[in-house]
């Protein structure tokens, strides 16, 4: 995706994907190399940030980080994943007023739910433990409710955070269909596959569906133009990250 971008807007840049076991000397590496960005995914988001020097407030307040930028030495930290989200809902519906339910209470719940909140919907975490749950819920000042209990719950838009469905486990979902309705939007953040079960399901019943991939290339959108400076080409972002996808599965 990155490198699809860089190559379209005559950056002189390259992407490189590295497995890092040491998330402290991956930093000092950054630095003394002189490489220009990151992009840090799991499970280093939260533990990369007692390691930069600066960390933008969004990405303090989610208590997670997604990307780094490093300016003349000097290493900031951003988290995308929040408003990567709120971007591939917008694309389909209005926010502020809304009842959203997150399944899930981990790093990609929290950076969502953040999200949600700030753009005035009224959230629900659901997690199958209830002290993770009831904790994210007041990190965020939202309301918990245990995963079993989802049936309870009204909302007009539900969002997987869960690995639930991720391949290889194609056949999983993380709520009952029984409970769905075709009112619902219905987001899923896994993206491989694309088609989760729970989209599937969902959208067999008529609810809207999102599918990952639109928060995926959001935030990678927003990483583009603060390593680069430039506009991000998002629909060629896009058609490379489907392409490769399509290829992988
Ligand atoms: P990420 O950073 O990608 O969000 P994570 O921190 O590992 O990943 O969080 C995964 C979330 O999916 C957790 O909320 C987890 O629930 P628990 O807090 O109960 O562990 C949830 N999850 C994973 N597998 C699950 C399963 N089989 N059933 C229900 N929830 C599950």
């Amino acid at each position: 995706m990155h490198n699809s971008a860089f190559s379209h807007a005559g950056y002189n840049g390259i992407y490189l994907a590295f497995k890092v076991k040491e998330i402290e000397k991956a930093i000092s590496g950054i630095k003394a190399l002189g490489i220009k960005g990151a992009g840090i995914t799991i499970p280093h988001k939260v533990k990369a940030m007692q390691f930069l020097d600066e960390i933008d407030e969004t990405a303090a307040k989610i208590g997670a980080v997604n990307t780094i930028v490093n300016r003349q030495g000097k290493i900031t930290g951003y988290n995308f994943d929040s408003i990567g989200a709120v971007k591939a809902l917008k694309e389909k519906t209005g926010i502020n007023n809304k009842t959203v339910a997150i399944l899930g209470a981990g790093g990609a719940a929290r950076a969502v739910g953040y999200g949600i909140i700030a753009e005035g919907g009224r959230l629900i975490i659901l997690n199958r433990t209830k002290d993770k749950g009831e904790k994210l819920a007041a990190d965020l000042g939202s309301d918990f409710c245990h995963l079993e209990d989802f049936k309870k719950v009204k909302c007009d838009i539900l969002i997987n955070t869960t690995s639930l469905g991720m391949t290889p486990n194609l056949d999983q979902m993380p709520v009952e269909k029984k409970h769905l309705n075709k009112g619902m939007i219905v987001m899923d953040v896994v993206y491989n596959p694309l088609k989760t079960r729970l989209l599937s399901v969902a959208e067999d019943m008529g609810c809207t569906t999102i599918d990952g991939v639109s928060m995926f290339v959001f935030q990678g959108a927003r990483q583009f133009e603060l390593w680069t400076g430039k506009k991000a080409p998002v629909d060629l972002m896009r058609k490379t990250v489907l392409k490769a996808l399509s290829c992988s599965s």
